[in-house]
């Protein structure tokens, strides 16, 4: 379960999309110029964001929501209840292969994905529409102590 009856209330996205955007403008993308913001809805309520963070070594770098997350799990937060992304590509812009993954540890298959750009949201997804058939902390239930 995500947390959420439904998706969320458009008040709650304008929320996440100003805090998604507050953050892209901080993202250290000197190298491919394409800032990231990205913002988590908790259950609870609340809301953890972070930004791409490159590196001179390039594979080091590390995207938005792998900031927002860490951000989450340092707050003591392990749920994603909804998730919005902000770029500025000119199409729609949704988690890279590697985020889905991560962010499948702490959602749901009907959690909400945003995708927006620089005036709003382009398109919304659930985690399932992102990574089908995907493999999760259950897959491991009762091989790991
Ligand atoms: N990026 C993200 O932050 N999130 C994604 O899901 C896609 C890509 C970042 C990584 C890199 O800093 C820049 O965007 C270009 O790929």
């Amino acid at each position: 379960m995500s947390g959420f009856e439904d998706f969320p209330s458009e008040h709650k996205v304008e929320e996440l999309f100003e805090a998604a955007r507050a953050v892209q403008s901080r993202a250290y993308a000197p190298y491919s110029h394409f800032l990231v913001g990205a913002a988590i809805l908790t259950p609870e309520g609340r809301i953890h964001v972070g930004c791409n963070v490159e590196n001179a070594a390039y594979p080091v770098g590390s995207c938005a929501e792998a900031g927002a997350i860490a951000a989450m799990v340092a707050a003591g937060d392990l749920r994603i209840g909804v998730l919005l992304t902000i770029c500025d590509s000119t199409d729609v812009g949704t988690c890279c292969g590697g985020c889905r993954q991560r962010v499948r540890e702490f959602a749901a298959l009907d959690t909400p994905i945003y995708a927006c750009g620089p005036s709003g949201v382009r398109a919304v997804f659930t985690m399932a529409d992102l990574l089908p058939v995907s493999f999760g902390p259950d897959n491991l239930r009762g091989f790991v102590s």
